[in-house]
């Protein structure tokens, strides 16, 4: 039985994966460079820094350190002006009954993403009091699939990586959670991730399938 449930941010609580892949490729339209959104599924759950570098290898596009400092902020900055928009109660399907279910229940409730700018988006859309223990890109030294954000999140709420369970919707979250040792719930509608424990289109599945 789960004791501490960790969330994801982008893609599982709120819509803003799209901004991401919006932001990039603004940003790779620059050095006339696009790519899918099959391709994008790689930057799901990388740091902002990682993606970047990852991008740039597709581009086969070398640039200075200093450079790619200013390619990483312009990203941020475009990416920001979307987050503006979002409202109180901008979250993905079943976000807010989950939150609420899990709080009556006394379930510990943590975040665990590769964002910096984590907190902002969970303010702006009204849900930051459910969090127990928020680890976010500032807080890890290392990317998912590295289980390190994970690992930080469970021991910051005081459970077991073994009774704690992951709400995903990358791969590279999905991996990090199996090499904390955690069950992962895919939150993947279009079917395209693997290994996981469990899979639900969004999390309105979740309290149905509990
Ligand atoms: C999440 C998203 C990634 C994003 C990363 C860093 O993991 O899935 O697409 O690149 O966070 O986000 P940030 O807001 O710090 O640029
Ligand atoms: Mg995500």
């Amino acid at each position: 039985e789960a004791t501490a449930v960790i969330f994801d941010l982008d893609g599982v609580l709120v819509n803003t994966a799209i901004f991401h892949y919006q932001a990039w490729r603004r940003l790779a339209k620059q050095f006339n460079f696009d790519f899918t959104e099959v391709e994008n599924e790689q930057l799901k759950g990388v740091s902002r820094v990682d993606s970047l570098n990852l991008i740039l290898k597709w581009a086969n596009k070398e640039v200075p350190i200093e450079e790619k400092e200013q390619l990483a902020t312009l990203k941020n900055t475009w990416y920001l002006e979307l987050v503006e928009n979002m409202r109180n109660g901008d979250v993905l399907p079943g976000t807010i009954d989950l939150l609420t279910y899990l709080k009556t229940t006394d379930k510990k409730i943590a975040l665990g993403s590769a964002s910096k700018n984590a907190v902002r988006i969970l303010e702006k859309t009204g849900i930051l009091h459910y969090f127990d223990a928020i680890i976010d890109g500032n807080a890890v030294r290392h990317s998912k699939p590295d289980p390190e954000v994970f690992l930080k999140a469970a021991a910051e709420v005081g459970v077991a990586p073994a009774t704690s369970v992951v709400l995903e919707d990358a791969q590279a979250g999905i991996e990090a959670a199996r090499a904390a040792n955690m069950q992962v719930i895919a939150v993947d509608k279009s079917h395209v991730l693997t290994n996981y424990n469990a899979r639900v289109n969004d999390l309105s599945e979740i309290l149905i399938s509990e």
